[in-house]
């Protein structure tokens, strides 16, 4: 984010950019990168980005900057997006609003579908992304990577010994999947093709996708005379847990999914099973989880949501048995800067009138290339269907 001009609203620190602009869109943080900064100055939006200090801006703080006059708003996953600010952003003649993220539990979509604001969210670029991040957990819990991180850098190494962070090891065992869409997909992809795990997956729908893609691989390795992968759908979460040595959360939130992983849960799982979240914080009960990891020493955990974020639960940060990140799944330069754009084109695309893109799983037209040439329709509004949205027809 670079130039602008620096003013005041309501208090706050806020860099204007393009200040003749026709559509005033407020931006509640600033964001990474120059091409979502175009694409709302091509569609003729004045953009002030709010650059308070405050790391979570309140309902209040939101309301105050949106003002008596405000067309659109990108907001963010930690501020609460229900009838009192999208009130309050209709009231200001608002038309549009995106979320800079994917998951989009913060914002009662329904409040915003009686007042009429389409929704925006970020699919597609966080993919990858989110996958790896799982997968790095998932790597450092196992190996114990930041324990021992932790013992090096305390100066207490005196020379290598036979037992010394001795963890557990992945390959070809079993890696279990709760919730297996792109994310899920991607994270299996990397523990299957690189670490020769076998897959069980939980799903409420199966998906023949994603086991064709591993069968065909563990016919692949047969013909490579090595060990075939399997893939499995399993009926329950429950039969999940049983059988895989790694199992990653990859489900959204919603009331099916909340404390998803109880206690009674984690002691279905092995003894000395990793298990990873960098969905939700809320599926799983931290507080049972700690109980969990303190009477089991070998049991692991790797985690980048937390229950009640930006504190972790109680005993937490004493369990050298967790590895713990702060929220940080989609943090790549390339994501960050991805999410920023989609954010951006939402917006000024529903400001221009425009439909809603057919496929919000395939944003690629809208990463790269001349802004004036990318495609004219809003990459991913979610409640598009609710609000009777026409889709865009090349
Ligand atoms: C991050 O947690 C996101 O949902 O984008
Ligand atoms: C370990 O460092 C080994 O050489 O076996």
């Amino acid at each position: 984010m670079t130039g602008g001009t620096e003013t005041t609203v309501a208090g706050f620190p806020v860099r204007v950019f393009n200040e003749g602009g026709s559509s005033r869109v407020v931006v509640t943080k600033p964001l990474p990168g120059d091409r979502w900064l175009d694409i709302l100055q091509h569609a003729g939006c004045r953009v002030e980005v709010c650059e308070s200090p405050k790391t979570i801006l309140s309902v209040g703080d939101i309301a105050a900057l949106i003002g008596p006059q405000c067309d659109g708003v990108i907001g963010q996953l930690t501020e609460d997006w229900s009838a009192p600010l999208f009130g309050t952003l209709k009231r200001a003649g608002g038309r549009a609003f995106s979320t800079y993220a994917v998951g989009y539990n913060n914002v009662k979509v329904h409040d915003a579908t009686n007042l009429g604001i389409p929704v925006g969210n970020t699919p597609g670029v966080l993919t990858d992304t989110t996958a790896e991040i799982a997968a790095a957990l998932a790597l450092a819990a196992a190996r114990r990577v930041v324990e021992a991180d932790k013992f090096m850098r305390a100066g207490n190494y005196e020379g290598w010994l036979p037992t010394l962070f001795v963890g557990s090891l992945l390959q070809g065992k079993t890696c279990g999947i709760v919730g297996a869409g792109r994310i899920g997909f991607s994270f299996a992809k990397m523990l299957v093709e690189g670490h020769k795990m076998d897959l069980v997956y939980y799903d409420l729908f199966p998906q023949p996708k994603l086991e064709q893609y591993f069968s065909a691989y563990g016919e692949f390795l047969k013909a490579q005379g090595e060990r075939p992968v399997t893939v499995r759908r399993l009926e329950t979460v429950e039969a999940v847990l049983r059988e895989a040595d790694l199992v990653s959360l990859h489900c959204a939130l919603d009331a099916s999914t909340h404390h998803l992983i109880d206690a009674a849960h984690l002691r279905l799982m092995k003894p000395d099973a990793v298990l990873v979240n960098a969905a939700r914080g809320e599926v799983i009960d931290e507080a049972a989880l700690v109980a969990h990891l303190e009477t089991h020493p070998d049991f692991r955990a790797g985690l980048d949501v937390y229950e009640h974020e930006p504190r972790m639960a109680a005993g937490l940060a004493e369990c050298d048995n967790a590895v713990v990140v702060p929220h940080i799944a989609s943090a790549s330069l390339y994501t960050r800067g991805g999410m920023a754009t989609l954010a951006a084109a939402n917006v000024a695309a529903v400001l221009r009138g425009f439909p809603a893109w057919r496929d919000p799983s395939d944003v690629a037209p809208f990463l790269e290339g001349d802004v004036a040439a990318m495609p004219p329709a809003a990459p991913s509004i979610v409640n598009a269907a609710d609000l009777g949205l026409a889709l865009y027809a090349p």
